[in-house]
């Protein structure tokens, strides 16, 4: 576990002086994913343009703890880094607790192991906490492709000593991580698999391509229908190197701080395609933003535009293409800004507005409805809290949303427990004093 350390930030006071161009990284959320389907491999797989964060070091450390060989490179240009992964010298598929505990996406390597060597275990996966986080769509999937169960104490344990058998499985709620975890699952299993109800977001279609690249047969790519022909244990072939697709959240994540705190930012590198339910709230609501080519998008002369100017605007979240959950926190100390009252209706996570009431304790006018409802009123100031008083990033996304409300505010910030924004955020106080931002990292 990192030491514990904070951001100490210098408000802006409102004012929008940030400057200058920001490079997305790979995405995270894809980046795990790939780790965990190189179990689906013979020999070496190549990963590039792979996110240079703390839990792309988690998956690492659980699946060389099962015995894979991996190294890790930085990328030529300084930003992310390279994976070598050989999965073939796995000798166990029980996954560290404490490791799979901190990462929510440890979860995934459970269908790879369980389809290649017939035997997984794990415990209930961690991550952000940011509502109750259930495993029960994979505990059915299992089943319902052949695995045996065993629950002891909080371990679950999964044999299936022919390999999985292909089944049909309606996903009862669109889960991202199921969706891609029992896709992996139905590579190596005996028969077709179908899944239906699947996510659609723009990760699960990056690693499905990749697969099928490699000698998978995978139908419905980017629908909520899903048919997986397998291979009955045929291991696929790395034929290609898995690239990376831009994280369309840490882009949001920036594009959403640059349009009430920069002057002129290019959000370079990223896949504007994949941020439409954004961009286009922020351009109804006034924010000078262009799409520039395939991969920037630009706010420009945007210091004359005063933020109690821009129109306030209502967010429902809702699984790709709709508005991200990951985007909300950001969205929302955006919104304290703005003139007027908007109502955010988080649909996916019920824990998702523990950093709304830190915003309310800087000076924001957020009424907390319920576990699902907030209503903010704009403009409001955000005020520095008395040095006795603290500031906790909770989760990744709320983390980045407290930094945006010290970045908007008047006074000097202390934001505590930035290892959680170093899990989705590569770097991100080097990257925002490139924007002209007053931003250190301190030991606690
Ligand atoms: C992924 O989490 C992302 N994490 C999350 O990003 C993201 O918020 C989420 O998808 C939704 O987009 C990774 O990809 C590593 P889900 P995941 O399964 O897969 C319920 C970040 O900051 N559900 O799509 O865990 C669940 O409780 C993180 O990068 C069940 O009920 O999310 C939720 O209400 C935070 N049973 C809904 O489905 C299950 O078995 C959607 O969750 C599984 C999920």
């Amino acid at each position: 576990m990192n030491k514990k350390e904070s951001f100490v930030i210098q408000g802006l006071s409102g004012e929008k002086t940030l400057n200058g161009s920001v490079y997305i990284n790979g995405a995270k959320n894809a980046a795990l994913k790939a780790m965990a389907a190189s179990i689906l491999f013979e020999g070496k797989v190549i990963l590039e343009n792979m996110p240079d964060t703390n839990d792309v070091d988690t998956m690492a450390n659980i699946l060389s703890g099962l015995g894979a060989k991996i190294s890790k490179n930085t990328n030529p240009n300084g930003r992310g880094c390279i994976f070598e992964i050989n999965t073939d010298t796995i000798n166990s598929t029980d996954i560290d607790k404490i490791l799979a505990q901190g990462m929510r996406a440890s979860i995934v390597l459970t269908g790879p192991l369980l389809s290649r060597f017939g035997s997984v275990s794990f415990p209930s996966p961690g991550g952000c906490v940011i509502g109750n986080r259930p495993i029960d769509l994979f505990v059915n999937g299992y089943k319902k492709m052949g695995a045996k169960d065993i629950i002891d104490n909080d371990v679950y344990k999964f044999t299936a000593k022919n390999g999985l058998n292909g089944t049909n499985i309606f996903f009862n709620i669109q889960t991202v991580g199921g969706t891609e975890t029992l896709m992996m699952a139905g590579v190596l299993a005996h028969g077709t698999t179908i899944l239906k109800n699947c996510a659609m977001e723009p990760e699960i279609v990056s690693i499905a391509e990749w697969l099928n690249s490699c000698g998978a047969h995978i139908d419905g790519i980017g629908t909520t229908t899903m048919i997986i022909h397998g291979t009955s244990g045929k291991l696929l072939k790395p034929k290609n190197k898995y690239f990376t697709l831009p994280d369309r959240i840490e882009a949001g994540s920036y594009l959403l701080l640059g349009a009430i705190c920069a002057d002129n930012i290019e959000i370079k590198n990223c896949v504007p395609s994949h941020l439409e339910a954004v961009t286009n709230l922020l351009i109804e609501s006034g924010v000078p933003i262009n799409v520039i080519g395939e991969s920037t998008i630009k706010i420009s002369n945007n210091s004359k535009i005063k933020n109690s100017s821009l129109k306030s605007f209502n967010v429902r979240t809702h699984e790709y293409p709709g508005f991200p959950t990951d985007l909300q926190s950001q969205v929302v100390s955006f919104l304290t800004q703005v003139s007027g009252e908007s109502m955010i209706f988080e649909t996916i996570f019920e824990g998702r507005f523990k950093f709304a009431e830190d915003l309310i304790r800087l000076g924001a006018n957020i009424t907390i409805m319920n576990s699902r409802e907030i209503l903010i009123k704009g403009p409001s100031s955000l005020s520095a809290l008395p040095d006795d008083e603290l500031l906790f990033a909770h989760d990744i996304r709320a983390g980045f949303a407290i930094v945006m409300a010290a970045l908007i505010g008047k006074g000097q910030f202390k934001v505590s427990n930035v290892h959680l924004i170093d899990r989705g955020y590569e770097k991100l106080e080097q990257r925002l004093s490139s924007l002209g931002a007053n931003i250190v990292r301190i030991n606690d």
